[in-house]
């Protein structure tokens, strides 16, 4: 896949007539496989990002990692993303997944605060030097032409703000943007987005800056635009289960905010969107097993599948009524006609609901 440079370039974007800045989706392991990235595209995120893979890794040919950078060719342009601590990893690392030719950028994780990330120096512990983040950055320049990027915090916890030291590293050695999570490693994924710290940062920048963190709807995105100025948005909880907000805040940043579509979505819309997921993800599974047959554990491609569709199930169907009880019916799911069943009878008890609530507001009104 050949994707031009000058999507880096973000401002430019907007001249050549797409009206809201990039949409991206955010790296999230566990989630955003190419099944979730491919669903994404097709609902306008401009660019996602690969689970999080170790540079080590991938340098001593561990399919494990590998199948972590796994496409489709029809998913969009996608990064690698790849967290570590040893410059030298990450150069190996990134030439060889130049070489696939599948990506269109290399994104270095210096923000993920999970203990068994932050034990060994990699992730959010690089906030506590930044110098090291530039020589990482200057390595993987040496060896390969994709653009790198780097995604980090604003620091490790409100007293320590390593943001703008990062930044200053990584421009000097060439990086071609920061995305920052307005948030503290201190934090995790929940809590306040410190918008004027990512403001001024943004100020500072002389590269893209991707703002991320809490942006769940058209409102937060305007909030965190008008506030920071950002090139691009990077979204993460707020898309899982959820791909139709690229599409949302596509027409709500365009629109005035009257027009802008309801969020609301069928119950048509969302068996369609879990049938796609689950079907890409079959096809997903049945690729790796193909293709890795030793790095697999001993399940069909269709229950892996099921497996790996748990942690999207209840995303899907967030705001439902009546979904609480499926709960402990969802690691019990071996096939598709399991789930698809179990979604049929969450919908229609949706449905039931809203059917008996429309009842009583005709008798209330009648
Ligand atoms: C389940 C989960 C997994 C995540 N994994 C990663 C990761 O591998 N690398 C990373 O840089 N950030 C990771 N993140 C952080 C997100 O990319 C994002 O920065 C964070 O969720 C804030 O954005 P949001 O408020 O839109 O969710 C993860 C977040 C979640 C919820």
């Amino acid at each position: 896949m050949n994707v031009e440079r000058s999507a880096w370039r973000v401002p430019r974007l907007r001249a050549v007539g797409v009206a809201h800045p990039p949409l991206l989706l955010a790296p999230m392991a566990g989630y955003t496989n190419a099944p979730t990235r491919r669903i994404a595209h097709r609902f306008g995120a401009a660019w996602s990002y690969t689970e999080m893979a170790h540079a080590t890794g991938l340098i001593h040919a561990s399919d494990r990692t590998w199948q972590l950078l796994e496409t489709f060719a029809d998913e969009g342009p996608v990064v690698a993303h790849l967290y570590g601590t040893d410059p030298a990893a990450f150069a190996e690392a990134a030439r060889r997944i130049a070489a696939s030719g599948r990506f269109m950028g290399i994104d270095i994780n210096a923000g993920c605060p999970a203990p068994k990330i932050t034990r060994s120096g990699a992730g959010a512990t690089l906030l506590r030097a930044p110098a090291h983040v530039g020589r990482i950055v200057a390595a993987i320049r040496a060896v390969c032409d994709l653009p790198v990027t780097v995604k980090t915090r604003l620091g490790l916890h409100p007293g320590h703000l390593a943001c703008f030291d990062l930044l200053q590293a990584v421009q000097d050695h060439g990086a071609a943007a920061l995305a920052i999570h307005g948030r503290y490693a201190s934090q995790g994924h929940a809590g306040p987005v410190d918008l004027a710290q990512v403001a001024a940062l943004r100020e500072r920048a002389s590269i893209p800056i991707i703002g991320n963190g809490g942006i769940r709807d058209v409102a937060a995105a305007r909030r965190f635009l008008d506030a920071t100025g950002v090139g691009a948005l990077m979204l993460g909880q707020g898309a899982i289960g959820n791909p139709w907000i690229f599409q949302e805040l596509a027409a709500g940043l365009t629109e005035s905010p009257a027009e802008a579509p309801c969020p609301q979505r069928s119950l048509d819309e969302r068996r369609a969107a879990i049938h796609e997921h689950l079907a890409a993800e079959v096809e997903f599974q049945e690729r790796l097993a193909r293709k890795y047959p030793h790095a697999r554990d001993k399940l069909t491609p269709e229950y892996a599948a099921v497996i790996g569709f748990r942690v999207h199930f209840f995303n899907y169907l967030r705001g439902l009524r009546g979904v609480a009880q499926a709960r402990g019916q969802l690691n019990a799911l071996q096939t598709l006609g399991q789930v698809y069943a179990l979604v049929d009878t969450c919908l229609a008890r949706e449905a039931e609901f809203r059917a008996r609530r429309r009842q009583v507001t005709k008798v209330e009104t009648g």
